[in-house]
């Protein structure tokens, strides 16, 4: 099993580009089963869990084909891959493919507008929290589904003449369940308002892709979408957004090590909040034509409180990276996280590598110290692994994190992009 070896103690310099969104990609690819017609995404991340949902998507009967830029040792990456379902050959996701990631239960929209029926596996719980489905459930059945859970599926299926738009407002905020709301509204009867929508910037990509196959949604972006059925959607060609988390992942890396790196291909509107909240532990941040410049030099890190929440607010998703970069700070900080209720099993991994941190229910208390130092560390979930590594980024000496498959889901060429600003990451076979 892959490891990867960091030797901290560089500083940062360079130039990062910045992959696709995994988050935007993966709805965007399953909302290729609403039309029989070509949708054609560029800038898709090559990663993991990329990978995962053709096989999911392949099994329901898209055909897809990949143009890849060959760069560097014959690898392909900024992909544009071609989706295209003419029929859909199965209804069912079955537990074997499910069950290896949460994103692919969102089949379940799509299937059940354009085929009447889908017969989807509970995602079941992950490492970070029980993570429920309660809402999809509830707003389909909104739509006039008729759903059962019988042997650990969920089977949906619409009413005579398809699904029937409705309002319905989420008593939570839901990223998964609007992507999957909104989705399956497309090609309902009539109109659908969902109240209290996800504001997420993949939402937006999503519901402007939809719109370029035909969809007609419009409040994207706030907390009411509304969503005119029509009877058919066509094939579009759509770029998939850059990733904010990533951005937010190597501007945080900067202001920990120190130096000056332009983040390239992104865009600071996506995480205001998060880039505020790097601000104020003493980086500089600024937008260049492309991109950002994150900088930091001489002062140290500052100690800075953050609370997660659903977009605008400081993303989870950003969270462990954060209080890596908070180990260091001249201070005590605190980080509570209110989306997920398990998300802290980085705190006993930055243990290891000297940092103190005590936890009260969703509230971790970070008192900063002067310096960390290289340790064996397990990767436990994608963001945690992270800011595992820009912990050892900063460290003195070698920090190995194991279990690196975590990383390969949503970093694309993760040590390659480090490499080049001057870190000392590698990766190691065994
Ligand atoms: C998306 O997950 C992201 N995944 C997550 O990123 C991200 O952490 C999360 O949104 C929050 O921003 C993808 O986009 C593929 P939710 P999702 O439904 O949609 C509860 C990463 O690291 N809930 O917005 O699954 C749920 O348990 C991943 O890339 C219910 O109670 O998240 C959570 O507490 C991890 N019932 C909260 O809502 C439901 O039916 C928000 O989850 C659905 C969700």
């Amino acid at each position: 099993m892959d490891r990867i070896r960091i030797v901290g103690g560089n500083k940062l310099n360079g130039v990062i580009p910045i992959s696709g969104a995994k988050n935007a990609a993966l709805p965007l690819m399953i909302a290729s089963l609403l039309t029989d017609d070509t949708l054609t995404l560029e800038n898709v991340p090559h990663l993991a869990d990329v990978e995962q949902l053709i096989r999911i998507l392949g099994n329901h009967g898209v055909d897809i084909s990949v143009n890849g830029r060959r760069e560097r040792q014959g690898e392909s990456y900024a992909r544009t891959i071609h989706f295209t379902c003419r029929n859909i050959v199965d209804t069912t996701a079955p537990y074997e493919l499910v069950s290896k990631m949460r994103a692919s239960f969102w089949v379940i929209g799509p299937l059940l507008a354009r085929e009447g029926r889908a017969r989807v596996s509970l995602p079941g719980g992950c490492a970070i929290g029980t993570r429920p489905v309660d809402l999809f459930i509830e707003g389909l059945a909104a739509l006039s589904a008729n759903i059962e859970i019988d042997g650990g599926y969920v089977n949906a299926t619409a009413p005579e003449g398809g699904l029937i738009g409705a309002r319905y407002t989420f008593p939570k905020v839901s990223v998964g369940a609007t992507h999957v709301l909104m989705m399956a509204a497309t090609l309902a009867n009539g109109t659908t308002v969902l109240g209290n929508a996800a504001r997420e910037p993949e939402v937006v990509d999503l519901a402007n892709c939809l719109n370029a196959m035909g969809a007609k949604i419009t409040g994207q972006g706030t907390s009411t979408i509304t969503i005119e059925g029509v009877r058919s959607l066509s094939g579009a060609r759509h770029r998939v957004l850059p990733d904010r988390i990533e951005t937010g992942t190597y501007a945080m890396a900067v202001a920990m090590t120190g130096g000056d790196v332009i983040l390239e291909d992104t865009d600071m509107a996506l995480l205001d909040t998060a880039l505020e909240a790097i601000r104020r532990a003493g980086a500089e941040i600024t937008a260049t034509n492309s991109g950002i410049r994150v900088v930091r030099n001489g002062a140290g890190i500052k100690p800075v409180d953050i609370v997660t929440d659903p977009f605008p607010g400081f993303p989870t998703d950003l969270q462990a990276q954060f209080m890596g970069l908070m180990t260091m700070a001249k201070g005590t900080s605190h980080i509570t996280e209110t989306i997920f209720e398990n998300r802290f099993m980085h705190v006993q991994e930055l243990a290891r590598l000297g940092a103190k941190i005590s936890l009260s229910g969703q509230t971790a208390k970070i008192e900063g110290v002067s310096r960390l130092k290289g340790a064996p560390v397990m990767a436990t979930d994608l963001r945690a692994s992270v800011s595992l590594v820009i912990a050892g980024l900063a460290a003195e000496g070698e920090t190995m994190v194991s279990r690196v498959y975590h990383l390969d889901r949503g970093f694309e060429r993760l040590e390659e992009k480090l490499t080049r600003c001057g870190a000392h990451v590698e990766r190691v076979s065994d």
